[in-house]
Order: C-alpha cells, then sequence, then structure tokens
C-alpha cells in the first residue's frame, strides 16, 4: 500500500513543503518508505529512503530542496522488504519517469521477464519498478500520452493506482484501476494524491480520478486521456472537510477507517498474490506429511476457518493450534515431512516467532502469512505470502482478519485444483466471486453500518453476552466476542451453537445479549433458528447477523431480533463478508460506551513476548 501525493505550481511557485506536509498526512498509509522526485529544467532529482517522510526529509536535507513540480510516495512494504531500493520512486533507465504507486502489479513476475529481456535494468524487487520501464518504452515508441490508457489497460494487471513525473514535460500523470485516487485544484496549483483529505487546505476544488482515465497535471493546465481522445479537467466540487479528521482520513477512530477499507483491502490481496507463490504454497499445503495452523487471537481464528477450507477444498485436516500451546504437546509429532503454517498480521508476535525456531530446528517447512514484509515471521518462514492489507493501526484487527481469510481461501482453491477437486472454469468463477462480494460489500457498508449502530444500542444496557454460531462461520463467533471485548469491554464469549444448550444457555435473560451469525450450511441454520427463539422467550437481546434476502433472518426480524444484513456472497465468503457487520458491532458498541476503541487498555498491536 501506498500514499500519493503531486503538486504543480501554475506560477513557479516551490512544492516541495507542501507535498512534504501531503505525505505527512497520508501516514496511516505506510511508512516503512518514503520519497520524492523533482523536476529541475528538465532533469529528475530523486530522494527517498527508509522510514516516515519527516526522518527521510531531515536525513537527506529536504527543507533545502525546490521544485515547482514534485511527487511524493510514502509505503508501506508489501512488494519487496522495507529497503531503501524498494522505495517509490522508481526511476527509467533514461531517468526521464519517476513512478510512484499504490496497490499491487498483478503480472509482475511476467513484466519483469519481459524488461529484462528488453534490457532494462532493475534494481529492487518492487513491482513499480517495472511500471516504469513499461512506461519508457512507451515513451519512446511515441505511444505517449494520447495511447497512455491503452499501454495502461493491456500491459499492467492488477488493483493499483499510478503516478508518474515526466521531467522533460514538467507533468504529472495519473491513473488508477480501482484504488481512490484525486485531482484537486486551486488558483496556484494542480494536485493528484490517493486521499482528498491530504490536500486539505491546499485544493479548493477536487473531483475522482475515474478507471480508464490518465490525468496529466502541468503548470498550464489538466488534460484527460481517455481511450476515446483528450479532455480537459472535467466537473470539480468544492473541497470542504473537517481538519480534524485529516490524518484518519475523513474517520473518527482507525478501526471504523479499517473497517471502511476492508472491500478495498480484499482487492489488494486478491490483486497482490503472485500465481508462482499462491502455487508453492499449494504444493506446500497437499505435499506435507502432516499440517499444523499455529496463530494468535484473531489470526487463530482465521487459522480456524482455513481449516473448514483445507478440509472442503483439499482433503487436508490440518491442526490448528494456539502458538503458545503449539511448543507444549505438538512438536513431538514435527519432523521433516511436516509444514507449519503461521499466521501472524505482525508478523511479530513471540509465541508464534518461539514455536516457529522449535519446529524449524526439527526440520519442519514453514509457510508463513504475514501483513508485514519486513518481519521475523517472513525472515524465517521458507515461503512467505503477504496478506497485503496495508498498515493496521488500531489495535483492534479487522482488514487484516478479512484479508488474512481470503489469502487462505486462495491457497485452498489453488491447492484444490491442484488436486484435480476442482476445474479451471470454477477456480475463474470463484475468484469472480470475490471480486464481486469486495464490490457489493463496498456498496452496502453504510447500510450495514446503520443497522450495526441500532443493533449496538439495543444491547448497550446489556451486561455480556454470547455470540453464537455454527459451521464455518464458528470462528466468527470467537472473533465477534473478541471484537466486542476488545472495542468496547463488553464481555462476550463465543458459542458453538451446538453447545448452547450444554451449558451457556443458562446464562441467557433480560439484560443479556446474544448475537446469532446465522450459519450458511442448511442443516446448521435450521438447528440454530429454534435457539434464536428460545433466546428471546428467555428476554434477552438479540442480534441476527447474516446474509441479506435470507427469508429466516425476515422472520427473526419479526420475533424480535435486531437484524444486521450483509449483501449475500457465495457460501465460502461468508466468514469473511459477515465479519464486518460483527467488527461495526463491536465498533459501534465502543464508540456508544466512549470506550478508547483504536487502543484498548493493556493491549498492543505486537505482542512480542
Ligand atoms: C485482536 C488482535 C489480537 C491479535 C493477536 C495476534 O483484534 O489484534 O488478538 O490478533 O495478538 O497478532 P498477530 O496476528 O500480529 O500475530
Amino acid at each position: 500500500m501506498g500514499g500519493i501525493f503531486g503538486a504543480v505550481s501554475r506560477s513557479g511557485g516551490n512544492v516541495v513543503p507542501l507535498v512534504v506536509t501531503g505525505l505527512e498526512r497520508l501516514k496511516y498509509r505506510g511508512t516503512d518508505n518514503s520519497g520524492i522526485a523533482v523536476a529541475r529544467e528538465g532533469r529528475l532529482e530523486v530522494y527517498k529512503d527508509t522510514g516516515p517522510i519527516d526522518v527521510v526529509a531531515r536525513k537527506l536535507g529536504l527543507d533545502k530542496l525546490q521544485g515547482s513540480v514534485a511527487l511524493g510516495h510514502t509505503r508501506y512494504a508489501t512488494h519487496g522488504r522495507p529497503t531503501a531500493e524498494n522505495a517509490h520512486p522508481h526511476v527509467d533507465c533514461g531517468r526521464r519517469l519517476a513512478v510512484v504507486g499504490d496497490g499491487s502489479i498483478s503480472n509482475y513476475e511476467e513484466l519483469k521477464d519481459k524488461v529484462l529481456l528488453n534490457g532494462h535494468r532493475l534494481t529492487s524487487r518492487s513491482d513499480f519498478e517495472v511500471v516504469a520501464h513499461v512506461l519508457e518504452e512507451a515513451f519512446r515508441e511515441g505511444r505517449a500520452p494520447e495511447a497512455l490508457p491503452g499501454v495502461l489497460s493491456e500491459k499492467l494487471q492488477g488493483f493499483f493506482a499510478v503516478a508518474f513525473l515526466d521531467a522533460s514535460t514538467g507533468s504529472i500523470y495519473a491513473a488508477t484501476t480501482g484504488p481512490q485516487l484525486f485531482l484537486g485544484a486551486s488558483r496556484e496549483l494542480f494536485l493528484v494524491s490517493t486521499s482528498k483529505y491530504a490536500m486539505h487546505g491546499f485544493a479548493e476544488r477536487y473531483r475522482e480520478v475515474r478507471r480508464g482515465e490518465v490525468v496529466r497535471v502541468s503548470s498550464e493546465g489538466v488534460e484527460v486521456y481517455t481511450g476515446a481522445g483528450v479532455g480537459g479537467l472535467g466537473e470539480l466540487q468544492p473541497l470542504h472537510l473537517d481538519p480534524s479528521l485529516v490524518e484518519k482520513n475523513g474517520y473518527k477512530h482507525h478501526m471504523l477507517r479499517e473497517i471502511y477499507e476492508v472491500p478495498e483491502s480484499l482487492m489488494r490481496t486478491l490483486s497482490s498474490v503472485q500465481k508462482k507463490y499462491l502455487q508453492l504454497a499449494a504444493r506446500l499445503v497437499t505435499g506435507a506429511d502432516n499440517v499444523y495452523i499455529i496463530a494468535n487471537g484473531t489470526s487463530l481464528h482465521a487459522g480456524m476457518v482455513a481449516s473448514y477450507y483445507f478440509s472442503e477444498l483439499v482433503g487436508v485436516n490440518p491442526v490448528v493450534v494456539s502458538a503458545a500451546e503449539f511448543p507444549l504437546y505438538y512438536l513431538e509429532n514435527i519432523g521433516p515431512g511436516s509444514l507449519v503454517l503461521a499466521i501472524s498480521q505482525s508478523g511479530e508476535t513471540g509465541d508464534v516467532l518461539s514455536s516457529l525456531y522449535e519446529a524449524k530446528l526439527r526440520g519442519a517447512t514453514i509457510l508463513g502469512i504475514t501483513n508485514y514484509v519486513g518481519s521475523r515471521l517472513a525472515r524465517l518462514s521458507n515461503l512467505y505470502l503477504p496478506i497485503a492489507a496495508g498498515p493496521e493501526l488500531a489495535v483492534p484487527a479487522t482488514k487484516t482478519f478479512t484479508s488474512t481469510l481470503l489469502l487462505l481461501y486462495l491457497v485452498a482453491l489453488r491447492a484444490s485444483r491442484q488436486e484435480g477437486r476442482i476445474d479451471e472454469d470454477t477456480l475463474n468463477s470463484k475468484l469472480a466471486a470475490v471480486a464481486e462480494a469486495a464490490r457489493q460489500l463496498g456498496e452496502w457498508l453504510p447500510k450495514v453500518d446503520s443497522e450495526a449502530s441500532k443493533a449496538a444500542n439495543e444491547v448497550s444496557e446489556c451486561r455480556g453476552g454470547y455470540v453464537v454460531s455454527r459451521g464455518l462461520t464458528y470462528p466468527l463467533a470467537l472473533e465477534g466476542a473478541l471484537k466486542l471485548k476488545e472495542a468496547s469491554y463488553f464481555h462476550a464469549e463465543g458459542v458453538e451453537a451446538g453447545e448452547f444448550k450444554h451449558g451457556p444457555f443458562v446464562l441467557v435473560e433480560k439484560g443479556f445479549g446474544v448475537v446469532f451469525v446465522v450459519p450458511v450450511e442448511k442443516v446448521s441454520a435450521e438447528a440454530t433458528y429454534p435457539l434464536v427463539g428460545m433466546a428471546l422467550e428467555a428476554g434477552a437481546k438479540v442480534v441476527a447477523v447474516g446474509f441479506a434476502g435470507d427469508q429466516s433472518l425476515e422472520a427473526l426480524s419479526e420475533k424480535g431480533a435486531a437484524v444486521v444484513a450483509a449483501p449475500p456472497a457465495e457460501r465460502h465468503l461468508a466468514p469473511i463478508v459477515l465479519a464486518v457487520p460483527l467488527q461495526l458491532l463491536a465498533y459501534r458498541l465502543g464508540e456508544r460506551l466512549s470506550r478508547p476503541i483504536d487502543s484498548p487498555r493493556y493491549l498492543t498491536k505486537a505482542v512480542t513476548q
């Protein structure tokens, strides 16, 4: 993930300080690397290093840098570790173009081979470096700028926004295939950025850059290239923003921002994982004598869902165990044929790392799943897959959970294909269903949020509660309860629906809350509905979470349950899609109860010891 901020002065003034300010405001998008390119007298100057922009600016003396055209970037490492070489901007061989990007180029591996064969020099492991060389060829062949929309859509695949500075003309170009990208204007400036909030105070008007457009800004004005020809700036809206929300991109808390980023994060995960590595990961799963999934907290819940995926789609039944428990009784059976699949968002969780050292000593192969490619988990793994959700700043994990689930689902699908359990068409239709579910979720989020707020009000007086589900969504019951505890200090317990009558039901009465996540298996759902009736009869406040259009969900609403409905999706995607209403419920309850949502007491983002 990256944050982009570019500026062009219309009067030749110095824009470097405001690009630095813009990058500071984009820090929530990552601070592993920062960089800035300026064009001066037709020549490109690039300054970049590791660390946040303030550190890099001090180190490289950016306060002395001048330029009336500048393009900056702040990076969260997804492709290539957080080293100075992998920092953006990336330049072409002729040092005419400086490229920055957000998102991933999913055909990076193929493109890399092609540009190398064409004689280009690559100096990094960043996917956006190949973009600089693809663009260099387009400029050299005289296909720019008119043909750029076609060049971008034909050559580059993935979910990304890209901007580049052409030093020879002092122009900045920008385009997107999905991530938000904005164009801003004032009497003095033209701006491009991944956030309109970052433009606060600099731009008076703005608009979103649309898919298929390539926007070019220079001191002379704005040109917008589409496959159909060249147009002007287009219609702009006034930019009126609440300045107190600038650092969180318009949200009151990071947790809320990160929940609203879930649909986009799913697309990032989908486009970032390279097929080659997914195939290797799938081979490791199917080729192992035994598979252990180890993780903690939310990542452990993701691992539990993965065991359902692997069991059904691949015929592999992994042992899922807390990384704290793993070294106690499981190491005995670990050997050279074992695969340990370790999941850790931070990649720095102490129990995960110490378990891995032990497993490695016994010859196990380590498959790491992490959101931080610079982590020790990534370094310890024989193969790691990046979650690619971008930085998560709130302690309660949200978008990293849903993206981890997706990544594990992708591994299971790929393994299923390798084993001949599903054919290529089925695989492709399942991948298309993921993109569609992400799109729908994006559209539905405000509605889901408002229903979650109402449900939070319903349970806000309760002294505690259960989150109940069964089957594929059972781990969600555990995860929903964990989110309620963290974000709202609401004591909740996750219960497997079949266990409800084996004890937990005893506490259900007036003043108690029960959240039912409607199971996706018909048989599990049928076994669960009577429990909802029982909880309502016992006087509990009941919340039902499920797919919209499910008639039984409507029946539960008539019986008195507060319903939070998510857009319907394929059964396997239920844990991903239905996680969001639970996250919003926890967030809205925390907000109502005035909890310190982003930083709950005693908790840290990474439990390193
Ligand atoms: C819950 C949460 C924690 C983490 C756990 C593992 O919202 O954030 O339960 O999931 O500490 O962290 P990672 O995934 O970094 O190993």
